[in-house]
């Protein structure tokens, strides 16, 4: 199985292009479920999670064209078959976005209940509420959801807790629905305009998402449409943490930097000097940086799926800072191979307290999941000597050629057996 040897203490230098974001790529290729067209997408990402969910979609009957250079075209002419077995979705959580369309598009869907995962229960109780809430019934019979409704109907729904997929999945089956549904409580992630800007290309009536309140007026049926990813913030802040932990100067293009503010906003405590275009970001970085404490939290807040990347960076940075994570109960399994490397970091519940070290030591090292392996990479790219970082296909899930942009940037890294 593959592995990643960094050889770490190098400053970073030169420019990196952003890739198309996954978790807007993820559910926009499930909104091709909502037309007899084709939906054409651009800046769509290489990335293993990609090809799962094109691979799940193919199953059920979507024509799925070849991906290439990003653009990705999808048609559902027909759903054969709206089923999304274990066997893929216990690979990606994220597969549990085909639920809302195929209910919309079919009046029927079999989706495989997604299980716990590593950081947390992750239950979909909220996506299943509001679809019930639209006169879906539901049935769970051998670890697989069976859902069936002639016509969704629109409804009023206040979810009780902040749910990104909940948010898109509900949204794209309102598209559908006959009359009108209100989402309260929404995800205002960018991902979620994102895909609302796709859905309104195809034809939807969507307002409001960005805000807690998404208002979707039901329509008869959808076109096709071609439609751009947006950017990769995570990607972008993966980076950004990367050079902010290892100094030196780089660039990063086709950035989205407006989406990015609460993740700029730590960088620049920690002394990186940043500027921003239109759509490029440049981060320099000359000293050791200042610890920063966080919290995790819904958008706008700091995102859960950056706090990895910034508790390696707080490793080697002067003083100490509490880092806490609010949304996943187990989400800092990154800790434990972070102190394989000398980290000094201790856990209270869902609060960690990390005091930077002048080094890290390059040691073995293994990736637990998505996040926490793009932490275990920023700490390999400050210690010192060699760091072996096993169980990569965490990283392959969502970071395109990581190892080559990287290599890009003069660090020294390479994929090994
Ligand atoms: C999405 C992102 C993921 C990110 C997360 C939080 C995608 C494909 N993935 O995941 O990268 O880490 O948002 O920003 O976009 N919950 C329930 N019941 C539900 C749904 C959620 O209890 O029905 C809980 C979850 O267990 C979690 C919290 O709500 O504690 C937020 O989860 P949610 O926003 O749904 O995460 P995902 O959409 O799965």
């Amino acid at each position: 199985m593959d592995k990643l040897l960094i050889t770490g203490g190098r400053p970073l230098a030169g420019e990196v292009r952003v890739s198309g974001a996954k978790n807007a790529a993820l559910p926009i290729m499930c909104a091709a479920l909502l037309t007899g067209k084709p939906l054409v997408l651009d800046n769509v990402p290489r990335l293993m999670d990609v090809r799962t969910m094109a691979k799940l979609l193919a199953l059920m009957g979507v024509e799925v064209g070849n991906q290439e250079n990003g653009r990705l075209q999808l048609q559902a002419a027909r759903v054969a078959n709206p089923e999304a077995g274990y066997e893929l979705v216990k690979t990606m959580r994220a597969s549990v976005l085909v639920l809302g369309p195929l209910l919309a598009r079919c009046g029927r869907a079999r989706v495989s209940l997604p299980g716990g995962c590593a950081i947390g229960a992750r239950p979909v109780d909220q996506h299943v509420k509001g679809l019930q809430a639209m006169g879906a019934e539901f049935s769970v019979v051998q670890g697989y959801m069976n859902a069936s409704a002639k016509r969704l109907r629109g409804a009023r729904i206040a979810m009780d807790m902040v749910t990104v997929t909940g948010t898109e999945n509900l949204m794209m089956a309102a598209t559908l629905a006959e009359g009108d549904t209100v989402l309260e409580n929404s995800a205002r992630e960018p991902e979620v305009v994102d895909l609302a800007n796709c859905l309104k290309a195809m034809g939807a009536r969507v307002e409001g998402a960005g805000t807690d309140v998404i208002r979707i007026e039901g329509v008869p049926s959808l076109s096709g449409a071609t439609y751009r990813v947006m950017p990769d913030r995570i990607e972008t802040g993966t980076y950004l943490a990367a050079v902010a932990a290892a100094g030196g100067k780089v660039r990063l293009t086709h950035a989205a930097p407006d989406i990015l503010g609460a993740t700029l906003e730590k960088l620049h405590e920690t002394g990186a000097r940043i500027s921003t275009g239109t759509d490029s970001i440049e981060i320099e970085m000359g000293a050791r940086p200042k610890s920063v404490s966080l919290s995790t939290a819904p958008y706008p807040g700091f995102a859960t799926d950056m706090q990895a990347q910034f508790m390696a960076l707080d490793c080697v940075a002067r003083g100490t800072a509490s880092m806490t994570e609010t949304i996943f109960e187990n989400r800092f399994m990154h800790a434990q191979e972070l102190q394989r490397l000398g980290a000094d970091i201790s856990i209270q519940g869902n609060t960690a307290v990390v005091t930077g070290v002048e080094r890290l030591q390059g040691a073995k090292v293994m990736a637990t999941d998505l996040r926490a392996s793009a932490s275990l990479v920023v700490a390999g790219l400050v210690a010192q000597g060699e760091t072996l970082i096993d169980r990569i296909y965490h990283l392959d899930r969502g970071y395109e050629a990581l190892e080559h942009k990287l290599s890009g940037l003069g660090a020294k890294i390479a994929r090994v057996r």
